[in-house]
């Protein structure tokens, strides 16, 4: 039986940490205490869990600091007695990988190796333990036009994003083989939904639409990615730590490809629906862009053993997903404003010219 008592969780202030800490306690039934370990980077907005912190102060603690900081972690693992570890903390964007790799490699790499090495002295062996990583299917490279990643399927990492994520997957299995630790991991395709910071493609493109700013769409708008509502990603991971044993990888995806620019013209008439704007005029905006090097071409996931061992299923469907996704962005302007507002700003305007 796992504890699910005193959870870490790390970059619990990012996109999907966010989506996952609502889920636990809005939905799951979770009844314990959770501590969110995020040092805020431009994508982490403490602001996104504000509603949370005061509903459930007696249970859920922010602390602003580094995965790569192992002071602060045993203080953590310490102080709260913690007995599962959800390690969300990265850094998640591609292109900034490719623009500056050291970031990925010290928060993706060094960072999990911190928390690998504190959950093995805290817990030296207790039972019901369980450290869960949270991947994506990037590790597994780049599919051509048939078939889908498997957990067989070999790693080929192929930018610096995804290679180093492929590390710290490896350290975490690692960690099992030699030491014991019970660990889990989740490999999941594209995510998107409310909270998520508008450089991924689809708040990216929302955000350019409502405020009349070009589609800049890379290459020939033909790679292909799967889609994944985040909430259906957040009840997979719970899922998994409540229920999954030891050492077994899982990939989640929404069975739901898209080529880049199909899912844009679809997004394209669903914005002009809910905010009133002419799609033709929001058409003419699709501006083709220099493709990204190593542009993976396609990912596609069989999540058949996360259906078939722990009956998770997606609920949302990608229509359901968009709507309720453009709609948050539409509601929400002050969340995207004060996010944006950071680092964001100084980064872009020196690497993308304010683009
Ligand atoms: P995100 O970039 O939105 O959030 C990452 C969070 O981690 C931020 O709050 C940031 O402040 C925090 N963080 C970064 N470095 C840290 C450090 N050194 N110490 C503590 N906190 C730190 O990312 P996301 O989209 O929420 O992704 C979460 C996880 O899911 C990542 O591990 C990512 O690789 C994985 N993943 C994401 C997707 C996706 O589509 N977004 C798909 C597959 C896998
Ligand atoms: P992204 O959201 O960055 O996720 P990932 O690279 O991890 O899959 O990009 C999704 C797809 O959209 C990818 O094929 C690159 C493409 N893309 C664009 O065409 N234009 C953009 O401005 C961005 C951010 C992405």
């Amino acid at each position: 039986m796992r504890l699910l008592k005193s959870i870490l969780v790390t970059g619990g202030a990012g996109f999907i940490g966010v989506n996952f800490i609502r889920h636990l306690f809005e939905k799951a039934g979770f009844d314990g205490t959770l501590i969110n370990l995020d040092i805020l980077t431009y994508a982490g907005n403490p602001a996104s869990l504000a509603d949370i912190q005061e509903k459930y102060s007696d249970r859920y603690n922010f602390v602003r600091g580094d995965i790569r900081d192992r002071k602060t972690v045993d203080r953590i693992f310490n102080e709260f007695n913690i007995d599962t570890v959800v390690h969300f903390a990265a850094e998640s964007h591609v292109d900034r990988s490719i623009l500056g790799p050291e970031a990925f490699i010290t928060t993706n790499v060094m960072g999990t190796f911190t928390l690998l090495e504190a959950s093995r002295t805290f817990w030296n062996g207790r039972e019901g333990v369980l450290f869960h990583h949270v991947s994506t299917d990037e590790v597994y490279g780049s599919l051509g036009d048939e078939g889908c990643f498997t957990e067989a399927s070999p790693y080929d990492p192929r930018s610096p994003y995804s290679a180093s994520k492929a590390g710290s997957d490896h350290l975490v299995q690692a960690y099992h083989h030699t030491y014991g630790l019970p660990v889990t991991l989740s490999n999941c395709s594209n995510n998107y939904g409310p909270y998520q910071f508008p450089e991924k493609l689809i708040p990216l493109m929302i955000m350019n639409m409502l405020e009349g700013k070009p589609l800049p769409v890379y290459g020939d708008g033909k790679n292909i990615r799967d889609w994944l509502y985040v909430e259906d990603h957040a009840a997979a991971v719970w899922n998994i730590i409540s229920s999954a044993p030891a050492g077994e990888s899982f990939n989640v995806g929404g069975e739901n490809e898209w080529e880049n620019i199909t899912l844009l013209e679809r997004l394209i008439e669903i914005v002009a629906a809910r905010s009133g704007k002419d799609p033709a005029a929001i058409r003419e905006t699709i501006t083709f862009v220099k493709d990204r090097p190593g542009h993976d071409r396609r990912y596609a996931i069989d999540c058949g053993k996360i259906k078939k061992e722990l009956g998770w299923r997606q609920s949302v469907s990608f229509e359901e997903g968009l709507a309720r996704t453009v709609d948050w962005y539409l509601d929400n302007p002050g969340w995207t404003e004060s996010i944006r507002s950071g680092e964001y700003q100084d980064w872009i305007a020196r690497n993308y010219g304010g683009r």
